[in-house]
């Protein structure tokens, strides 16, 4: 049987009406509500990859939901740093930022990775516009850990009054995770910090993160010790384990800090797989890490 044969087709077109009537409730959940997506520069691998994602997002606006993507950039970042022979050490997940590496780090994020994804979302028909933590004081930064980190900064506040025109206006807002304190230092806030921030300040549904790995694993080497759904008190002890490290503790944090101050829920997802918001948003099935309670 060929794509051309009448029954192909027949069955073809019921299988995308069925799917799309069963996504109708879950459409229906989510119109009007705000999703923060962290997008990380480890998801960021392949070009179709980014593609479906951007097509995702669209697809998330198009149905009435409020997309705001949060974004990385770690790889592209080690990719110019080498350029430039600049050192990179990471330290409790985050990327110890001196001077030279702050103005990098600015220069990649807020330049070349977010004005990639404003092109790539606007190119499949909807409508975003990128900023960093610095336009209109968006995300107000002080220095992490009282500077142990040199540039690491941790946000003091979030000034959402910035994207509730875009959101309302139904424009994806696109926000690279460089902010300034009060005084006009520049910091390097980790995105998932960014994003866990920004998705409590305008009350989002929902804070995904999608990232390299399945989830949050019991044993990163064995991808059937995935943990599909666990409750807020059982991450703060996986961190206290050291099962979760590395770039896997800022996100860790930052779902626990987001959930405490009302979002209903966090999930971290392989970017990896194609589609794998649709799946997540759309399906019963879900996919990845789902992290509740509120304390
Ligand atoms: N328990 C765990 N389960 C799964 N991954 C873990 C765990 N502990 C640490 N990790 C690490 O966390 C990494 C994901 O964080 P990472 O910071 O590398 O990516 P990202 O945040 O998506 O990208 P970027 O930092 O560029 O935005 C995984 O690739 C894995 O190496
Ligand atoms: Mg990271």
């Amino acid at each position: 049987m060929s794509n051309c044969d009448p029954i192909y087709q027949e069955n073809d077109d019921s299988i995308r009406v069925s799917i799309l009537s069963e996504a109708l409730p879950y459409i229906q959940k989510f119109s009007g509500r705000r999703i923060v997506i962290k997008y990380g520069g480890a998801a960021m691998s392949s070009e179709s990859l980014q593609e479906a994602v951007f097509r995702d997002i669209a697809l998330l606006s198009t149905v009435g939901a409020q997309p705001i993507i949060v974004h990385g950039g770690g790889p592209e970042i080690n990719q110019w740093l080498n350029k430039l022979n600049i050192d990179s050490e990471f330290r409790d997940g985050l990327r110890v930022t001196n001077s030279e590496t702050m103005e990098v780090v600015a220069m990649v994020l807020t330049g070349r990775v977010n004005k990639k994804i404003v092109n790539g979302i606007n190119k499949v028909g909807a409508s975003s516009i990128g900023l960093c933590g610095i336009d209109g004081n968006l995300l107000e930064a002080r220095p992490w850990g009282n500077g142990s980190h040199g540039l690491v900064g941790e946000i003091s506040r979030v000034n959402s009054d910035v994207i509730e025109p875009l959101i309302s206006k139904g424009y994806i807002p696109v926000i690279s995770s460089v902010a300034a304190s009060e005084t006009g230092i520049t910091y390097n806030v980790n995105a998932d910090t960014a994003a866990g921030e920004i998705a409590a300040a305008i009350g989002a549904e929902k804070l995904i993160l999608l990232t390299d790995t399945l989830g949050i694993l019991h044993n990163q080497k064995d991808s059937k010790s995935l943990i599909q759904s666990i409750r807020l008190p059982e991450v703060r002890d996986l961190i206290k384990q050291g099962i979760i490290q590395g770039g896997m503790t800022p996100k860790a944090e930052c779902c626990i800090r987001a959930l405490a101050q009302g979002v209903t829920a966090a999930h971290i997802i392989d970017g990896r797989i194609p589609h794998a918001l649709l799946l997540e948003v759309f399906t019963n099935k879900g996919i990845g890490t789902m992290i509740t309670g509120r304390g």
